[in-house]
């Protein structure tokens, strides 16, 4: 499977993917890195990892509109198939959305619908949630809404501080991802009529 992976930051989870895909357990290919901002260090692990990439800057491309189409000319040239989102802290937009619709796949650090937005681990632990989790969803035109692909649960223990939660985060998910693009890869993905999401056996 062709992937082109969204991020905006240090890219450990693009980084699970590089590492998966190079020991032979997931069946897929990066064709192109795109990052919001041109400082990720995700960046890096794309380059040393012999991916190609493209950043954008907020100040080059001040119009959202105008980006996601610089993005998805880029993806289409590199022959994407699906659209991994990992730590992309912008919105995609219907220039994406329409060429890869229910191919846009993003990852998120709570449990959906609970700590929506960009500061989901946080969120969790200030309200002394004793579950919170990681969700893997289909992107859509609305944050955090898009329908559910995958989940996982993360038990609070007593005494933790936000740092323990978010390593324990961490670690779900660079578990999680690779595994949903493998079922990806497998075409085991499939989204109901009702917009809810199906995994189908082997
Ligand atoms: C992850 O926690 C992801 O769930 C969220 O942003 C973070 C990205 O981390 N959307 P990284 O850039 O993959 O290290």
């Amino acid at each position: 499977l062709k992937i082109g992976v969204l991020i905006s930051g240090s890219g450990t989870n693009l980084q699970a993917l590089i590492d998966r895909i190079a020991a032979g357990e997931l069946n897929a290919e990066i064709v192109l890195v795109v990052s919001s901002r041109p400082s990720a260090a995700g960046l890096k692990r794309a380059a040393d990892a012999g991916i190609q990439t493209l950043a954008l800057s907020k100040e080059l491309y001040a119009d959202p509109w105008d980006a996601d189409e610089v993005i998805a000319t880029e993806l289409e040239r590199a022959g994407a198939e699906y659209i991994v989102m990992a730590g992309y802290m912008r919105k995609v937009h219907e220039p994406l959305l329409a060429l890869w619709p229910d191919r846009v796949v993003n990852i998120h650090p709570a449990l959906l619908p609970s700590f929506q937005g960009a500061h989901g681990i946080q969120d969790a632990f200030d309200r002394g949630v004793k579950v919170t989790g990681v969700t893997v969803h289909f992107a859509n035109a609305v944050y955090d809404q898009g329908p559910i692909i995958a989940q996982e649960a993360v038990r609070v223990e007593e005494g933790w501080t936000v740092d323990e939660l978010e390593a324990a985060i961490h670690k779900v998910e660079h578990q999680l991802y690779p595994h949903v693009v493998q079922l990806l890869a497998d075409g085991r993905v499939q989204v109901n009529d009702d917009r809810t999401v199906s995994v189908l056996p082997e």
